[in-house]
């Protein structure tokens, strides 16, 4: 089939500088989850109509697979559809998708298409307790739909009918281009409405066919930033109790956001408010203190992460235990059963098995071994002004607190640093180094 998402609307009433397809649910562009949608369905054409801010929402979006279309007025959704025309292929049905219409559920969509066909008219509809504002579904004494009238053209009677137009519709092959051609402008808006190739479809006696979604929230779309919150919350409600049933504890369903995937092994644990981020894994029984922020970080088993920390770009091996207040930016790697405590950042840097960096350090661009300890304020020195430096550690090194390790430095197996030295060489292994000090006592 053809699929055709109309995105070039300006979307006023979000009140907002970025245009409407770009506002972002779970972490990404509205659009971007219609097209998540859509590839699902294996379209043969993928065409985005777009017009507000159509390089922005190009450039956000832009795949191989997607050919852009531009509307410059927009003069209603049958315009819209009539711009793609040139690009879609006669002999295949077209799927109707709008670009602010992001909680589809892919098996709702198949289902409809697969109800449709090649060769029915089909369009996916829903009762709603109050229809204020959409476009009414008409039928006939026999049930038959006739007619799609819009709340501003809808006369009394039609203000009643609660099955509503949701906008996503198939269109038979070999039928779009004369529908679309016959289409005029004759009313409250004065625009071309899509939703009168219905009558075409009545005049030629092509068979008409509705589906209605599981859930009616399938089908909300977002004109305000009300209504975008409210999705965000649907959204957000839907993969909390995805995970619960798939045995996952989460102290609060409803604190828990995921803006992206997140994979959990079995016996995960999560507290409350807590953010994930692009590609997370948690594997057997990790535990996620609360208010952490994890942003592709891949987390294996048993490993412990403290209240309040911000992870991103990192790998933490089994049975680590990191924070409280701990930040791990990207480039970090650590070994199994490594320790890192509050107030510590880490930055491309590989840390060793058992080591520890437990309070209020700094580990920029670093390799550490196995069983180091770095004591309390202790800095790598990573940045000269204009260039980034090495720093390496040996196993089993001791550093003491407070010191400085003036990088580009290699520090030898077993070594140990006195507490407060400023190291500007190298050190060699086993052993004891310290700044020349000298201590005075007054009276
Ligand atoms: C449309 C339907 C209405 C349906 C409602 C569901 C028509 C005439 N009406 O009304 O029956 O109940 O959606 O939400 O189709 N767009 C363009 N170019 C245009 C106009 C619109 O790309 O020239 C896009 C918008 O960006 C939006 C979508 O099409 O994504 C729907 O447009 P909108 O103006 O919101 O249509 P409604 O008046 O709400
Ligand atoms: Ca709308």
């Amino acid at each position: 089939m053809n699929v055709v998402i109309l995105a070039a609307g300006n979307g006023t009433r979000m009140r907002s500088t970025l245009p409407k397809v770009l506002q972002p649910l779970a972490g990404a562009p509205l659009l971007a989850h219609v097209l998540q949608t859509a590839r699902a369905l294996q379209p043969h054409k993928l065409i985005v109509v777009v017009g507000y801010g159509a390089s922005l929402v190009q450039e956000a979006v832009a795949a191989p697979d997607i050919t852009f279309v531009m509307q410059e007025q927009q003069l209603g959704t049958g315009h819209a559809v009539l711009q793609a025309l040139p690009f879609i292929d006669p002999q295949q049905p077209t799927l109707v998708l709008y670009g602010d219409v992001p909680l589809t559920h892919i098996a709702t969509l198949q289902k409809f298409v697969q109800t449709a066909g090649a060769n029915r008219y089909g369009i996916l509809t829903v009762n709603l307790e109050d229809p204020t504002g959409y476009g009414r579904i008409v039928r006939d004494e026999t049930g038959q739909v006739v007619r799609i009238v819009e709340q501003k053209d809808a006369n009394a009677i039609e203000h009643l009918i609660c099955e509503i137009n949701t906008g996503i519709m198939s269109i038979p092959a070999g039928k779009l281009s004369s529908w679309l051609q016959a289409l005029g402008n004759h009313n409250t808006q004065n625009e071309y409405y899509l939703t009168d190739i219905v009558e075409c479809a009545c005049a030629e006696q092509v068979e008409i066919v509705t589906e209605q979604p599981q859930y009616a929230w399938e089908t909300l779309g977002v004109n305000t930033q009300v209504q975008l919150a409210a999705l965000e919350r649907i959204y957000q409600h839907n993969k909390a109790t995805a995970l619960l049933e798939q045995g996952v504890r989460l102290a609060d369903p409803s604190r828990i956001d995921v803006r992206g995937t997140l994979e959990c092994g079995p016996g995960v644990v999560i507290d409350v408010n807590c953010v994930f981020e692009g590609h997370v894994v948690l594997a057997d029984g990790v535990h996620i203190g609360p208010n952490c922020v994890l942003k592709n970080v891949v987390i294996d088993a048993q490993a412990i992460i403290h209240p309040f920390s911000h992870i991103e770009g990192a790998h933490i091996g089994a049975r680590a235990a990191i924070g409280p207040y701990a930040r791990l930016r990207p480039g970090t790697h650590l070994e199994s059963e490594v320790r890192i405590g509050n107030f510590v950042e880490i930055k491309q840097a590989a840390i060793g098995r058992a080591s520890k960096v437990n309070h209020l350090s700094y580990v920029g661009d670093a390799h550490i071994g196995e069983r180091v300890n770095l004591g309390a304020g202790v800095i790598t020195c990573n940045y000269d002004g204009q260039h980034k430096h090495q720093t390496r550690i040996e196993d089993d090194v001791f550093v003491g607190s407070d010191s400085q390790l003036i990088a580009p430095l290699t520090i030898g197996q077993h070594a140990k640093v006195a507490a407060g030295t400023t190291l500007w060489k190298d050190v060699s292994a086993g052993v004891l180094v310290k700044n020349p000090k000298t201590q005075h006592e007054t009276p």
